[in-house]
């Protein structure tokens, strides 16, 4: 698969299948983060509600670092693991104080906060910043060990470097935020885990997973 028709032929695909949803109409980094905090082990028809709470009742990060606790996580109720929540506060907190309210601009600067990790750091710097480096979540993985028959284990330092290698040679320079909404959108709804929709998809001509019957041995996980 030529590297540089992945990016379009996914934002393309995107652009006709993609969901409305409303942390994809805006900028603001604090939103950003609060969106993909409550989706990081949530799945989006369930996060929706607590997204629309919080950026209600907390619609700046002062807002939130200014919260009692208590409070955060009676709005959190439902969301499970509570540690986040509290995390979430803290990194507020943290901003609120340190940073004067205002989120780094960029991936190395949002790196250095604590609470905020690679994926986290790349979601924020490319939806909000469109600075291109790209993210790397279970979707993300899936796609591209599926397209570029990569049988490498993902739970592996090798693994790790060699998928990250490639999602940054692949994200466009162009549109970094879109294509990174895309591919995880594409393996949210198109390249799933279980019986993903080959007939419709645009890799199709190409994915050596497809080609080889692989998909579902794909990505290479060990147990850890
Ligand atoms: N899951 C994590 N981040 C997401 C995003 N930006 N859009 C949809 N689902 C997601």
């Amino acid at each position: 698969m030529d590297k540089k028709i992945v990016a379009h032929r996914l934002i393309n695909w995107y652009n006709h299948h993609k969901r409305d949803l409303p942390w994809r109409h805006t900028t603001n980094p604090y939103l950003i983060w609060l969106s993909e905090v409550i989706l990081q082990q949530t799945r989006v028809k369930q996060g929706m509600p607590y997204y629309l709470a919080f950026t209600e009742k907390y619609p700046t990060v002062d807002d939130l670092a200014l919260a009692d606790e208590r409070e955060v996580l009676r709005l959190w109720q439902g969301l499970g693991y509570y540690a986040r929540a509290r995390n979430m506060h803290a990194t507020a907190k943290l901003v609120h104080q340190q940073y004067g309210g205002t989120f780094p601009d960029s991936y190395a600067g949002l790196l250095q906060l604590k609470g905020i990790g690679p994926y986290t750091a790349a979601a924020i710097a490319s939806f909000a910043f469109r600075e291109p480096v790209a993210v790397l979540d279970g979707n993300v993985y899936r796609v591209l060990s599926r397209i570029f028959g990569i049988d490498t284990d993902i739970a592996s330092h090798a693994g790790k470097k060699i998928f990250t290698t490639l999602a940054n040679e692949l994200i466009s320079l162009e549109h970094p935020d879109i294509y990174n909404q895309a591919i995880m959108e594409f393996g949210a709804m198109l390249c799933t885990p279980a019986k993903p929709q080959c007939m419709f998809c645009p890799f199709n001509d190409a994915c050596i997973a497809s080609l080889t019957g692989r998909q579902e041995q794909l990505p290479v996980k060990s147990k850890k």
